[in-house]
């Protein structure tokens, strides 16, 4: 019989991933790892990525209790401090994450002050007759250019950044363009059955709609699994502190719910039609487990459906995809294998993710009792 890891051994797993990676004498902040040798592919700036790294030590030190883990984030957000200005609506990524929650889990004034520095050159950003944040020209990940790009990948890490830096702040700006942001993306990206379109040109003069489609998933019509974890995260951290964004947040977390395979993991598309050794997102899976434990706490109605699935979808990531898969693997303990970066440029199709750590750390740290998922 397979010994199935339970949820703490998974947690000492992730740690051990967490503290080996930070031990590297490597200086870039870790985006994806191979998946035969756990090496990772860094980047010196922090990419869009860098503030998942952060992240990953401050729930290290969440989980431990131990002060090592914050020094060292600390000092990976005090790098990040140099994108406060970089013009991608993916920098609440970077500043919530690697900062923010600093403030929010362990009260640190270091990680408030970058965080704040971060979510100020975030709202700089907005474009008012678009009525969003726009990717920006240092998004680097589209090759759209010709008009004004906004995604669904923008709003996680993001809303929540400008909510926060409102309440730490006191500019009730900052709140206001994020109610703005989020309440244009639930118009533009969700679908009426409840699923998601990752992205949208918006003619830069009007604010017109000029087309919806997708960058990373299969076609334009198809659901990227990561559009619609991206988008269960974004909505329900938005209606922590607006209300009206629960609707939303229910509608593409009941859809996922419905559309999840029995196996427990998402494919990379949920329109991708192969049945025989599919290629999955466990980056997604971890996104969206993540999420619905926050909304399990937002919607006592549906409490139960959303932290059985959450379960269900960590288990499985646990039981088949976290190194070691068997007694005989030589690989790093840890890895969470089998995130789907983006199929279309073949760019780490099936390896280790570090937001796919971050979630899925995030999602056993709540299962087990160790982090209200709803401070996140
Ligand atoms: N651009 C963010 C993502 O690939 O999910």
């Amino acid at each position: 019989m397979t010994n199935i890891p339970s949820l703490e051994h998974a947690v000492a797993a992730v740690l051990q991933r967490v503290e080996a990676t930070a031990a590297e004498s490597a200086t870039g902040f870790p985006v994806h790892a191979d998946p035969a040798t756990g090496d990772w592919v860094r980047s010196a700036d922090g990419f869009w990525t860098g503030g998942f790294w952060a992240g990953l030590l401050w729930l290290a030190g969440e989980a431990t209790g131990e002060s090592r883990h914050r020094v060292q984030a600390v000092a990976w957000a005090n790098r990040l401090r140099a994108r406060a200005d970089s013009d991608t609506a993916l920098r609440g990524f970077l500043f919530w994450y690697g900062a923010a929650i600093g403030d929010v889990l362990a009260g640190d004034a270091r990680a408030r002050e970058i965080a704040l520095v971060g979510a100020r050159g975030l709202a700089r950003s907005y474009h008012s007759a678009a009525r969003l944040i726009p990717l920006g020209n240092a998004f680097g990940e589209s090759t759209e250019v010709a008009q004004l790009e906004t995604n669904i990948d923008g709003v996680p890490g993001g809303a929540p950044l400008l909510m926060w830096a409102h309440h730490r702040g006191g500019d009730r700006s900052l709140e206001a363009i994020a109610r703005a942001h989020v309440a244009r993306a639930v118009e533009l990206f969700v679908r009426a059955d409840g699923s998601v379109c990752q992205a949208a040109s918006i003619a830069p003069e009007t604010g017109e709609v000029l087309r919806r489609y997708t960058q990373k998933g299969l076609h334009d019509g198809s659901t990227w699994a990561r559009a619609q974890a991206w988008a269960m995260l974004g909505f329900t951290q938005a209606a922590r502190s607006v209300d009206e964004f629960g609707e939303a947040a229910l509608r593409v977390s009941d859809w996922w719910v419905d559309h999840l395979p029995e196996c427990g993991v998402a494919p990379w598309d949920f329109d991708d039609s192969r049945t025989t050794r599919p290629v999955l997102d466990t980056s997604a899976t971890a996104i969206a487990a993540a999420a619905l434990l926050k909304l399990a706490a937002l919607a006592p109605g549906r409490a139960e459906r959303y932290r059985a699935a959450a379960l269900a979808m960590t288990q499985a990531l646990l039981s088949r995809h976290l190194t070691p898969v068997s007694p005989e693997d030589p690989r790093p303990c840890g890895m969470l294998l089998d995130g789907c970066y983006d199929r279309r440029t073949g760019r780490a199709p099936q390896h280790e993710l570090v937001w796919g750590d971050y979630f899925f750390f995030e999602a056993l740290l709540a299962l087990t009792g160790r982090l209200d998922p709803i401070a996140l």
